[in-house]
């Protein structure tokens, strides 16, 4: 059984005040919620009053990025051992750090690596471009970005890592996957590539999260999903009611059999 995860990414959204205002308003409606897993990642100046607000709860924080060294002069990063201080997640990989800030299928398998050795669970973003959508490349660059991203990563732990399946064309455009459509990628290409990596126990037990316009009003067609087990959720994620909802659309999910 796959414990699906719901996590919003902040993105570059919420100074600390603001941020402690947020998690204020949704603590008491996520933080004992049974069968599904809610993540906060906010920006870096917000990981340690959030994660001070979180104690006693269920609710897991995670860091947006962070460096592969262990430590030195790498102006403006985050080390490992400074995300693993405050957070159990890290999302690696997102689009816009591949599209904006240069990173590779390479870098992403560094951290991976280091996020691995520091017991923290990277949430591992890949997903195609609309052109590489349109040009039925799809199978092709997902498939790259896992074997690529993954390589050499230990198998032994390999069960722990997340997968988050972000069409790029889906992301902040209001235009999500379908749900089916999305479940098609998880089924036909991730899980395959996964068994490739790392045998048919771990692929099956690896959990593999849509994210891409997500909102409280079309959450439970990707969760209804067999291969989907949860969402990586952006602009949703920065307004309380919905992203709470969001939540107990994936735990109604979980209670009706589905997710
Ligand atoms: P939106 O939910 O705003 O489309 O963003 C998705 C995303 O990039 C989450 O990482």
């Amino acid at each position: 059984m796959r414990v699906p995860i719901v996590a919003g990414n902040w993105k570059m959204n919420k100074t600390v005040a603001e941020a402690r205002d947020l998690v204020a308003e949704m603590i008491p409606f996520l933080r004992d919620v049974q069968g599904v897993k809610t993540v906060f990642c906010p920006p870096s100046p917000a990981l340690l009053p959030v994660s001070a607000m979180l104690q006693g709860t269920d609710i897991g924080l995670g860091a947006q990025n962070m460096h592969w060294e262990e430590k030195g002069a790498f102006t403006g990063e985050l080390a490992p051992a400074m995300v693993a201080e405050f957070c159990q997640y890290v999302i690696l990989g997102h689009s816009e750090r591949r599209m904006y800030f240069g990173e590779t299928d390479e870098t992403v398998n560094r951290k991976v690596r280091a996020a691995q050795a520091h017991d923290l669970i990277p949430i591992v973003c890949v997903g195609e471009t609309l052109d590489e959508n349109e040009s039925g490349r799809t199978s092709e660059v997902v498939s790259r970005q896992l074997s690529a991203g993954l390589q050499d990563v230990d198998p032994a732990s390999a069960s722990r890592i997340v997968i988050a399946y972000e069409p790029i064309w889906a992301i902040g455009t209001g235009r999500a996957a379908t749900g089916p459509d999305a479940n098609r990628v998880v089924a036909d290409v991730i899980r395959p590539a996964l068994e490739k990596l790392f045998g048919a126990q771990t692929a099956q037990a690896i959990r593999v999260l849509y994210g891409g316009s997500v909102k409280a009003g079309n959450a439970a067609e990707f969760f209804a999903q067999p291969d989907i087990d949860g969402a990586l959720v952006g602009g949703a994620s920065l307004k309380a009611d919905e992203f709470v909802k969001i939540v107990y659309v994936a735990r109604a999910e979980v209670l009706k059999g589905g997710a």
